[in-house]
């Protein structure tokens, strides 16, 4: 028989403990032994949680039981998790952990402490679609071209809401809450951080990148208006929070950001508070894996799995790749991101403006791809929309600097980056 402990039982926990006496045979079954569920921990013990197992405040009861061989840690958080994991892993336990903000900043500390140890991950990231599994293992033949997906659930149920149904950013940012979908603090979700998180997860598996949320491009959903909701809709975009892994050379693109994409691609498709992740490899080419990325049954799917896989005796080194043997590909800087983009502005009505901002952006070697002006309440403001064809990021950084200095501009400029 195997224990299990559970560091945390919220939604997601208490899910595990009930999937795992619920679906016992089942389970067992695959796993080849009994897994049962010894003891858990929560902050609140008079709070219900729902479950039958026995409960602590105190975590040490769980990482410190010698009866206890895998601790399941689903509390949330950096340090608290990363001592208390690190203890298992000292006591010699396997630890399975949906801890995305952990492993964006621990990872490989946590693989060198784990060693031959199991420390698993499937639920970090997408909540239930088994992506770990898939780039750790079922893609493993391949080098990596590309990764590109919708990671986080409460950016893409709002802006299916924002523009399915033209709903206000802070109504359904709060409906995104009450549902469950959004994390404690949402910033995490609406400025991209979750979704960085689980992408720098993803670029160590695909490519052995050892980076932090720091050193990537992030970008949220806050700036997105009905104007560009409105313009994508009229030139065939979507608009999809991304999260996007790219081979480029000897380096690897990473960012997170707001992204039109083309409406016919798959991707553009996935609404509301669905995952979806395209993986594109030398040798399988485009596959893509779809599913629920939050919510406590479909994240505990993910758990159960990783504890079946340790029970099965399944390892292999934690982030897939054997040290001292990673593909040597570095993080591009963010500067040298080359992409198309998307540009809103606000100008002085008035006859040379167009040739102004366009002279203007020709001198950053900008080339324009499509252009569209709108007339603003005031008759003496025009809107300018353009998509430019593509160029490096410094440029147009520098470029959106001087559109900014010049008179005819008025307020801020918006910019997204496009796909195709
Ligand atoms: N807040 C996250 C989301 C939950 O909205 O996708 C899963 O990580």
């Amino acid at each position: 028989m195997v224990k299990i402990g559970i560091l945390g039982v919220g939604t997601v926990g208490a899910s595990v403990a009930n999937i795992l006496e619920a679906n016992a045979d089942i389970i067992e079954a695959r796993a080849g032994k009994k897994i049962v569920v010894k003891s858990g921990v929560v902050k609140n013990l008079s709070k219900d949680r729902g479950v039958s197992i026995k409960l602590s405040d105190n975590p040490l009861d769980v990482v410190n039981d010698p009866e206890i061989d895998i601790v399941v840690e689903l509390m949330g958080g950096v340090d608290e998790p990363y001592a208390l994991v690190k203890q298992a892993l000292e006591n010699g336990k396997a630890v399975v952990t949906a801890n995305k903000a952990l492993l964006a900043y621990h990872r490989y500390e946590l693989q060198e402490i784990a060693g031959n140890l199991p420390l698993m991950y499937e639920a970090s990231t997408a909540g239930g679609i088994p992506i770990i599994g898939a780039l750790r293992t079922g893609l493993s033949a391949n080098h990596i071209d590309s990764i590109q997906g919708i990671m986080n659930g409460t950016c893409n149920y709002m802006l299916t809401k924002m523009i399915n149904e033209g709903a206000q950013y802070d109504e359904i940012l709060k409906e995104a809450q009450e549902l469950g979908y959004a994390e404690a603090d949402p910033t995490f979700d609406v400025g991209g951080f979750d979704a960085s998180h689980k992408l720098l997860i993803l670029a160590s598996i695909a490519y052995g990148i050892d980076a932090k949320p720091e050193d990537i491009l992030i970008e949220g959903i806050e700036n997105i208006t009905s104007t560009d909701v409105d313009f994508a809709k009229e030139f065939g975009y979507e608009i999809k929070s991304l999260g996007i892994a790219k081979k480029v050379g000897n380096g690897v693109e990473l960012r997170v950001h707001a992204t039109m994409i083309p409406s016919e691609s798959m991707i553009a498709k996935v609404d509301g508070v669905m995952n979806a992740v395209t993986v594109i490899g030398d040798r399988v080419g485009e596959t893509m894996y779809y599913g629920p990325g939050a919510g406590g049954d479909a994240t505990a799917s993910a758990v159960i799995s990783d504890i079946v896989d340790i029970v099965r005796g399944n390892q292999g080194p934690m982030l897939g790749y054997k040290k001292g043997l990673e593909s040597g590909l570095k993080l591009l800087p963010k500067e040298e991101i080359v992409t198309q983009y998307y540009l809103r502005l606000e100008v002085d009505d008035q006859s040379g403006v167009l040739a102004t901002i366009t002279s203007s952006l020709g001198e950053f070697g900008i080339s324009i791809e499509t252009m569209l002006q709108k007339p603003t309440e005031d008759e003496k403001i025009a809107k300018l929309l353009f998509t430019t064809h593509r160029c490096k990021e410094s440029e147009m950084q520098e470029a959106i600097t001087a559109l900014g200095k010049l008179d005819v501009v008025r307020g801020e400029i918006a910019m997204m980056r496009i796909e195709k």
